[in-house]
């Protein structure tokens, strides 16, 4: 059944110029890519976006990364998506990553469990809540860049 995730290049993806190389990935996986933006996100909306971790101890550490620079989302679609990319990305930290999956995305790109370099919903709600997050609140409200 065909489905849409949303996927984010984050700040040390978009500054490590990691952009092009993994649309290239996206693109040979299948994914249709039906909308895209370069978004700076501050404290208030990276706050809003990862709401259910804000008790976590690493928030504001996670919160201070989110919003160091432009993040690039993409509504990505084709069956199974949701899986697909989160499969595509590899694990959570990216230092196991290149080791256990040394083909993923956050193997090439990312450093450490903070610094992974992209993210992939979790599940449908989320995958809904996130496209609607980026493409309905944060484009309406003038957080996008130009071309
Ligand atoms: P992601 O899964 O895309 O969304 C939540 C983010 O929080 C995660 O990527 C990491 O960037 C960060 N994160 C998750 N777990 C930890 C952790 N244990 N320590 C520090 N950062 C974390």
């Amino acid at each position: 059944e065909t489905e849409r995730t949303l996927a984010m290049i984050k700040p040390d993806g978009v500054s490590g110029n990691y952009m092009d190389k993994i649309k290239e990935r996206v693109l040979e996986s299948g994914f249709k890519i039906r909308g895209e933006m370069l978004v700076q996100l501050d404290e208030g909306n990276a706050t809003l976006f990862y709401a259910e971790l804000s008790s976590k101890s690493f928030f504001p550490t996670l919160v201070k990364y989110m919003t160091s620079g432009p993040v690039f989302v993409m509504v990505l679609e084709k069956a199974n998506a949701i899986a697909d990319w989160r499969a595509l990305i590899g694990p959570t930290d990216a230092k196991k990553a290149k080791i256990t999956h040394p083909e993923s995305i956050r193997a090439l790109c990312g450093t450490d469990i903070t610094l992974n370099c992209v993210h992939g919903s979790d599940s449908h709600k989320s995958a809904s809540r996130e496209i609607a997050f980026f493409f309905g609140t944060m484009f309406s409200t003038g957080h996008v860049f130009s071309p």
